[in-house]
């Protein structure tokens, strides 16, 4: 009969090199009967006599009972973080910041490591001769929470390290993470089981490094690459790369594909291949991790406030990423329109920091079942705008509320309105801040006024402080006043005044837009502008005879509704004037009038520069093909009869238009008259 304490360790012995072969190596040398079978032997032999029982032990890692919760722990070696890299401008910069910081900046051939960033969750393990005594997470860096015993349920953590005379201590860290498959088998378990989801790999990852049963743990098969390795100074190595393979040799899982680069360029072929690449690999990877090679050239460079100046991560610019509603404000744009916004917790999306999405409107949120602490998806692609694309109900808390829509205008507080079926609703209090906020921003912009040096900051701060209330005031604003605004000096608030005169001088057409009416863009400003040469003819036509608005080519009903709305309200009336006061003419000079009349003229077909109305049914032609025939020959439709009408073309049941026409003598015509017309001209 052997000596139980020396059959133990061998049993721990053949044990544990078997665990390393499996788990580590990917290459079994034990088949798995044998491995129960002697598993078996050494857990009867400890139960036999607690004094065998070792922390090495592999039965010690499904062990002990669920934990009450953490305790707090300090860290021997602080875990850092890295400093991001979005781009490769930015590894660049990186790079020539380090090579500054060590006063080498022609050295360009220091050798960098390359390595995947893991998408997992830091791990610290400390090792006591050789021996897993603690694990814990990052927490603060300084700080974190003891989960030594869920750690010794990953299959890939030696428990104790395979080195000879190991030094007192040794502390490595590395990533804990979740590969792709096991994930995918948790979850869908999970769905089987009706239980919540987790939204990915990672958080499934910290979820199970912070159960208090180790037994659950065990179940979720977490994994482990480690990359970091402090030990005493004499024994530590002289750089990254051997550190790495220290480890590997210790019986850690490293992740294999690392690189050894002479310089920047070969670390930039290594982030090209891997940011590729990375889609093919058994587990989720957020980046690339580059550091300096040379630990004595690491000690010099130093750290900054949170990180090494000696590494970065350079993270892949995901589009796409879940994260947790925190709450729903809103926006209100020029036209009144509230757009609700989400606020979440910030996640990296294409290449920026990103905390907040459009939701567009009403109609979204409840096509999207919104609830506050939803966990939602949200993308950003290149300069698109960041937008909620859809929520994982699935993980929804069960006290989440619904998102309600304000009811009130964030900024002002008025009663929001939502029109007929429209999906906007609406501050209609014409002197709500953001409302003026916008329409400054549009009278301001490139299309309408062009005013240079006047930005959505100094804007903001115009409008805060009471000195601008209107489109008008912009226009009384003196450069001495401007100058003492922050961020303002004499050189630009003279600029801005000059800008801001000369913009008087731009053409009736941007004027116009520049109010910014709804549905009066920049075709439709231009198209008016060339029709009605004055806010006053416009406001007439608009609210006495709006139909001679609608019939224009490209305006319909809507849009002149619009007008009349804007230009029948008495506040708006009011800006005109006051725009008028302080020198913007609000109408087309002489030469954009002989322009627009020209521009008329130049039309081709037999209409050309004449206007009909149309009255009644005709025989065969429905109105708006009517209307296109006449718009071919160059002429054009209005709705109402007047002086200036040329002809009226009349068909079945025609009404008041024809008794109108017929007292101004304008000459009537049936369909065949109308044909006959517009076959003259071909
Ligand atoms: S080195 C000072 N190497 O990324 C060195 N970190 O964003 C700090 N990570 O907290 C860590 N893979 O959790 C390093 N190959 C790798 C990594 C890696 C993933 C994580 C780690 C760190 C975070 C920083």
């Amino acid at each position: 009969m052997p000596d139980p304490h020396e059959r133990a360790a061998e049993l721990r012995h053949l044990l544990n090199r078997a665990a390393h072969a499996y788990y580590v190596l990917d290459a079994p040398v034990m088949e798995d009967a044998v491995y129960d079978r002697l598993y078996r032997e050494l857990s009867e032999l400890e139960a036999s006599d607690p004094a065998l029982q070792r922390p090495d032990s592999p039965t010690q890692r499904v062990g002990g009972v669920p934990a009450e919760g953490f305790t707090n722990v300090e860290h021997r070696v602080g875990l850092l973080s890295l400093d991001n890299a979005f781009n490769r401008d930015d590894l660049q910069a990186w790079h020539e910041r380090l090579l500054r910081v060590l006063d080498r900046p022609d050295d360009t051939r220091l050798p960098l490591v390359g390595e995947l960033k893991i998408d997992g969750n830091a791990l610290a393990l400390s090792y006591r001769h050789g021996v897993l005594e603690r694990a814990a997470t990052r927490g603060d860096g300084a700080r974190g929470e003891e989960i030594t015993a869920n750690v010794r349920t990953i299959s890939s953590i030696p428990l104790r390290l395979q080195v000879n005379n190991p030094p007192e201590w040794v502390e490595v860290r590395g990533e804990a993470f979740i590969p792709d498959a096991t994930f995918a088998a948790i979850n869908a378990e999970r769905e089987q089981r009706g239980e919540a989801l987790f939204a990915n790999p990672r958080n499934a990852c910290a979820g199970t490094l912070r159960q208090l049963d180790p037994k659950v743990v065990a179940a979720r098969r977490l994994d482990f690459f480690a990359y970091t390795l402090h030990l005493p100074d004499d024994a530590q190595p002289s750089s990254q790369w051997d550190a790495l393979e220290w480890l590997n040799t210790a019986g850690f899982r490293v992740n294999p594909n690392r690189e050894l680069c002479a310089d920047l360029a070969a670390i930039n072929r290594f982030c090209d291949h891997w940011e590729q690449g990375r889609h093919e690999l058994p587990y989720a990877t957020d980046g690339v991790v580059v550091k300096l090679n040379d630990l004595l050239l690491q000690d010099e460079a130093g750290f900054t406030q949170k990180a090494p100046r000696w590494a970065i991560a350079l993270k892949y610019p995901a589009e796409e990423a879940p994260t947790r509603l925190l709450r729903v404000g809103a926006q209100v744009g020029r036209t009144g329109a509230v757009t609700p916004v989400a606020e979440f917790e910030a996640v990296a999306l294409a290449g920026t920091s990103v905390s907040r999405a459009t939701l567009h409107n009403a109609d979204r949120i409840a096509e999207l079942d919104l609830h506050l602490g939803d966990t939602i998806v949200v993308r950003k692609a290149g300069e698109i705008i960041p937008e909620v694309v859809r929520v994982l109900p699935e993980l929804r808390p069960s006290d989440a509320t619904p998102v309600q829509l304000p009811q009130h205008c964030p900024e002002c507080g008025s009663s929001l309105v939502r029109e007929g079926d429209e999906a906007a609703t609406r501050c209609v209090n014409s002197s709500c801040p953001a409302i003026l906020r916008g329409g400054l921003r549009h009278w301001v912009s490139k299309g309408a006024l062009d005013v240079d040096g006047l930005g959505s900051k100094l804007i903001e701060q115009l409008v805060d402080r009471g000195l601008v209330r209107s489109l008008a005031d912009l226009y009384r604003l003196d450069a001495a006043l401007l100058a003492s605004l922050d961020r303002m000096g004499a050189k630009s608030a003279t600029n801005l005044v000059a800008a801001l005169e000369a913009s008087k001088q731009q053409p009736w057409h941007r004027q116009l837009y520049g109010l910014g009416i709804r549905h009066i863009g920049e075709v439709n400003a231009k198209a008016l502008a060339a029709e009605f040469f004055s806010s006053d003819s416009l406001a007439t036509a608009a609210l006495e005879a709006p139909e001679q608005i609608s019939e224009l080519h490209g305006i319909g009903p809507e849009i002149s509704a619009s007008l009349g709305q804007w230009l029948g309200t008495p506040a708006n009336q009011q800006l005109l004037k006051d725009l008028r006061s302080v020198g913007l003419s609000l109408e087309a000079s002489a030469s954009e009038q002989e322009a627009a009349s020209q521009a008329g003229a130049d039309t081709d077909g037999v209409l050309r520069g004449k206007t009909l109305v149309l009255t009644g049914t005709l025989p065969s032609l429905s109105r708006s093909e009517a209307k296109a025939l006449i718009e071919a020959a160059g002429g054009k439709v209005s709705g109402s009869v007047s002086k200036k009408t040329d002809y009226l073309v009349a068909g079945e049941a025609a009404g008041s238009k024809l008794s109108k026409a017929e007292s101004l003598k304008i000459t009537i015509l049936d369909e065949s008259a109308f044909q006959q017309l517009l076959e003259q001209s071909q």
